[in-house]
């Protein structure tokens, strides 16, 4: 066995010659600069004309989501409802990461608290704290939709069930 400042010393011999090899046979057999050129004017194109949903589709999602988390609550179906929670916090996230071009999404911290509290009367399979948590999330929608001038999209408490072929009862 080599002393171990002695196998470290070598090993990084090893490391350094393997790496510079590696970079020689790099600008010896590897495509040209102008070829790596076009590679990535062409990726950049791509990543340029690559489609990405607006705020809209997401918020038509949020809108499913807010509506399924309704009749969940009111069938105390409480583990779909968590479901419909963490699929409106999922698109939360997507905004975040792809609506960057848009100034509206400043003020979508407020509708943190409110989901937050309903994901407690979730927990709970609290069927008052759920009702009251649904009215003031609703209503925190529309505060979002009026500071951020989309006042005249307006939700409300929804009255009847969204889709036919989902059963939103678990009895
Ligand atoms: C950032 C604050 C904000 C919050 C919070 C917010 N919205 Fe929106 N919403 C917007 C904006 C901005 C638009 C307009 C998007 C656009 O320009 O296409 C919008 C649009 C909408 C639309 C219309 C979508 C369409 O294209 O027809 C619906 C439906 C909607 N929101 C539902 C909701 C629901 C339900 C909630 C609450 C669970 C909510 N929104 C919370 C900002 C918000």
């Amino acid at each position: 066995m080599l002393p171990i400042r002695t196998s470290w010393t070598m090993m990084s011999l090893i490391v350094v010659t393997l790496l510079s090899a590696q970079g020689i046979s790099c600008t010896q057999t590897g495509p040209g600069t102008e070829a790596l050129q076009a590679q990535v004017q062409r990726l950049q194109q791509r990543l340029d004309s690559a489609y990405t949903p607006g705020l809209g589709e997401f918020m038509s999602g949020i809108q499913v989501h807010h509506e399924k988390l309704w009749f969940a609550g009111k069938a105390a179906n409480w583990e779909l409802a968590g479901f419909e929670l963490g699929e409106i916090k999922e698109s939360l996230d997507d905004i975040r990461h792809y609506c960057t071009d848009r100034p509206e999404v400043a003020s979508l911290p407020m509708i943190l608290p409110p989901l937050d509290s309903l994901a407690a009367a979730v927990k709970k399979q609290d069927p008052a704290a759920f009702n009251s948590g649904f009215t003031l999330l609703t209503t925190t929608c529309n505060n979002c939709h009026q500071a951020t001038k989309h006042g005249y999209n307006v939700i409300q408490v929804p009255t009847t069930p969204p889709f036919s072929n989902q059963v939103f009862s678990t009895k």
